[in-house]
């Protein structure tokens, strides 16, 4: 079975993201049909690239495509001004014109990089996503934030540019290294948490089978994943109101533990524990029943994410690192904090609620 979503913005552009089991095979026909022209350059890491790119290749060249594959070494690090500059340049000396497309085809790495380069190349060109994590699929190819890290930290120098159709097939996610799903999990689980109640309901039964990628279960959750973030992206493109916000529930804290591990704890673990946080957070200021806080940690537990750091940081170092960034101006930090399964809490008219350093600090100190 193949599922079909479409994401509208204004000025009439909009785009299909395409799920299923040897989806990518009709590759050639979903770029026609999106109104992308006959030049393609693919830009995959080594990892990916290695194991599929002859199979995409040859799909878009058997149908007329002229294709040109450029890799990357694999690896968060090289989501990187300097690689961008290296694969921009093999581009312009191959005269890459700006009637091209670039096929972003590998994980978030590749998603974000390949993206903003198809963001800035000749002031801007099409792009589509051909996402082969579990991340990825449920997560970084939908919503066109695009960009890469530098020195100062993360994610800092991108840009808003939406692709023109995602294709995510998942037959890629049986080479996909295991540690890898939990990253995935735990945006599956924020999701749901932020956003739907019966969805979160289906992953109390079925994470068992999530677990061992029953193909069923993994095709219906990435299809209710992707229709709760093109909801949230469609409504707030650009991140001008507070409703992009929720798809921070679990990063404030995973952020900042994660920058404290020097990136030793992956993603999914970080946002995992900032979930954990974040939820007795919203129990401890009384906008969330503990029962619920409950209910999401056994999900958590079930997706098999550890109930508690192993590096243990002191509350305080966490505190004092979300407070080191620049958007927390008053000495309090801004969160989207849950108030129920499936529902936001909102304190006049935001999505963001201020939490002050002593509260961070209390629900930290349940953890140790
Ligand atoms: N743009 C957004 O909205 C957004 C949202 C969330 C995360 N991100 C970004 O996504 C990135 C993380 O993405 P990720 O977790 O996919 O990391 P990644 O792209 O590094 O992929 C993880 C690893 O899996 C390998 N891999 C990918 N697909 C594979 C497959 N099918 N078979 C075998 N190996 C495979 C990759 O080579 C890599 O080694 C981060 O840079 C993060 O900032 C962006
Ligand atoms: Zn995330």
């Amino acid at each position: 079975m193949t599922t079909t979503l479409n994401l509208r913005f204004s000025g009439g552009r909009q785009y299909d993201v395409v799920i299923g089991h040897g989806v990518i095979n009709n590759i050639s026909q979903l770029a026609r049909h999106a109104g992308l022209g006959h030049e393609c350059v693919i830009i995959s890491d080594s990892n990916v690239a290695k194991l599929y790119s002859k199979q995409v290749k040859s799909r878009l060249q058997s149908a007329r495509f002229d294709v040109l594959l450029l890799t990357f070494p694999s690896g968060e690090r090289n989501k990187s001004r300097a690689v961008k500059q290296h694969l921009e340049d093999q581009m312009l000396r191959q005269r890459i014109s700006r009637q091209a497309f670039v096929a972003a085809f590998g994980g978030g790495v590749t998603g974000d990089l390949a993206g903003f380069i198809a963001a800035t190349y000749l002031r801007g060109i099409p792009y589509i996503q051909l996402p082969t994590s579990l991340l990825a699929m449920v997560d970084s190819s939908v919503g066109g934030k695009v960009g890469v890290d530098t020195p100062y930290g993360k994610n800092l120098v991108g840009a808003f540019w939406q692709p023109r159709l995602v294709v995510a097939d998942i037959d890629f996610l049986k080479t996909l290294p295991e540690h890898e799903l939990l990253n995935g999990f735990a945006e599956i689980i924020k999701h749901a948490t932020i956003a739907d109640e019966q969805f979160f309901r289906f992953l109390e039964k079925g994470m068992e089978k999530l677990r061992h990628m029953e193909p069923k279960t993994v095709e219906s959750v990435l299809a209710t994943n992707i229709e709760i973030k093109k909801n949230i992206v469609q409504e707030d493109e650009r991140e001008r109101s507070s409703r992009r916000s929720l798809l921070n529930f679990g990063h404030t804290i995973g952020h900042a533990v994660e920058q404290l591990s020097q990136y030793k704890m992956s993603h999914g673990q970080s946002v995992a524990f900032g979930m954990r946080v974040e939820s007795l957070i919203a129990v401890q200021m009384g906008l969330l029943e503990k029962e619920d806080e409950q209910r999401l940690s056994a999900l958590l537990d079930s997706a098999g994410f550890p109930a508690s750091l192993k590096n243990s940081f002191s509350p305080d170092s966490v505190a004092k690192m979300m407070l080191s960034d620049k958007k927390n101006v008053d000495g309090h930090i801004r969160m989207a904090l849950p108030a129920g399964i499936g529902r936001m809490a909102k304190k006049n008219g935001s999505h963001t609620i201020s939490v002050s350093p002593s509260q961070i600090e209390a629900a930290l100190k349940a953890f140790k």
